[in-house]
């Protein structure tokens, strides 16, 4: 019975040791779990510090990727402008001269040839007291077999269509002298934006005369404060895409304009193919092009972007695929901060 006692005692003795140790361990279990979990967190937290870290840097990557393309393509588009007007500014200049004395030589070619046929006219009514028929019928043979009337009568309009030719190139001349003006070292200046897209139109006539008809619904603009050759070569982009959209069949490229507040307008619009949606929002984006290697670079757009930021000014568009595109340029008329001096 004592042993039966004993041994109860020491099992349940046993028991408690047991269960304090089981207790131990439960703690020990516990708490290495409450570490681990801690661990787990914190690895956690870290995962998520450098996820953040690489997402801001590989934002901050591409921020920097898309400024170099975009200076990249000013880079590109102020030589490509530079040199242009270089060019244009030199051709110019070249070619005013010899329209010069062309175009005198031509006046004064005018002027002998109207004395020329006054001493005709006095030769004709002398031939009548020549007193020898064989001298007159000689004298009519010679008229006869030139054709002296008709002679006579071409020299003039001759002269006249030669004078409009000239006077054709001595304006395309001053078109491409407008349309350069200056950018080899750009002024902010106050300019008509109309002379600007005539003259533009005058230049683009070759690339647009045989795909579409120009219209035009134009009102009176007051003049802006812009760098005028800078906007001439977004026209010109404009234009010449626009012309480029228009499929083999002609088509028309419609210019409006207008004034609205502090701000003047200028809409192109064409009835080409029009601009898929999902390409509409990468047109203004550097390199972006639609065309075969060698017809486009891509950079128009976004040049033309660039400009028009320059200016404070917006540019958007609307496109319907088989319908046609406009593009929208609003250029306020005075600078917020007329920067004096050359710009880039
Ligand atoms: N009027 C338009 N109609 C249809 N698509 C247009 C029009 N204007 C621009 N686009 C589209 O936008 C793209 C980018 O135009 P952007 O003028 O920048 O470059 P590009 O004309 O391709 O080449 P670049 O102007 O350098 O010769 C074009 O390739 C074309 O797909
Ligand atoms: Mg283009």
């Amino acid at each position: 019975m004592l042993l039966l006692q004993i041994f109860s005692i020491i099992s349940v003795c046993l028991l408690m040791l047991l269960g304090r140790w089981l207790l131990h361990s439960y703690q020990v279990i516990n708490r290495v779990n409450e570490d681990l979990q801690a661990a787990n967190e914190s690895l956690e937290r870290r995962v998520e510090e450098r996820t953040r870290a690489f997402k801001q840097a590989s934002h901050a990557l591409q921020v920097e990727i898309d400024e170099r393309k975009q200076l990249e393509s000013q880079l590109i588009g102020a030589e490509k402008l530079a040199s242009l007007g270089q060019m244009a500014a030199g051709i110019a200049h070249e070619i005013n001269n010899p329209i010069g004395f062309i175009s005198s030589n031509l006046g004064t070619l005018a002027v002998y040839f109207g004395k020329i046929q006054e001493v005709l006219e006095a030769y004709k009514a002398a031939e009548h007291q020549l007193g020898s028929p064989e001298c007159l019928e000689v004298l009519e043979g010679v008229k006869t077999r030139l054709d002296l009337a008709f002679i006579e009568a071409e020299v003039p309009l001759l002269i006249q269509e030669s004078r409009d030719g000239v006077a054709r190139a001595a304006q395309i001349i001053k078109d491409l002298r407008e349309f350069s003006r200056a950018d080899t070292n750009p002024q902010w200046q106050w300019a008509s934006l109309q002379r600007g897209i005539d003259s533009t139109l005058n230049i683009a006539a070759n690339a647009v005369k045989y795909k579409a008809d120009i219209v035009k619904h134009y009102v009176p603009l007051p003049d802006i404060e812009c760098l005028p050759a800078q906007l001439n070569q977004v026209i010109m982009n404009l234009v010449v895409n626009a012309a480029q959209a228009i499929g083999p069949e002609r088509g028309t490229i419609t210019l409006r304009n207008g004034v609205q507040g502090d701000s003047v307008w200028l809409e192109i619009s064409d009835t080409g193919t029009g601009i898929a949606p999902e390409v509409l929002p990468k047109i203004f984006d550097p390199f972006f092009t639609t065309k075969p290697v060698g017809q486009g670079t891509g950079l128009g757009l976004s040049l033309s972007y660039g400009i028009v930021q320059k200016h404070g000014g917006t540019i958007s568009v609307r496109s319907l695929e088989g319908v046609g595109t406009t593009f929208r340029i609003e250029l306020p008329v005075r600078q917020q901060r007329p920067e004096q001096g050359a710009v880039n």
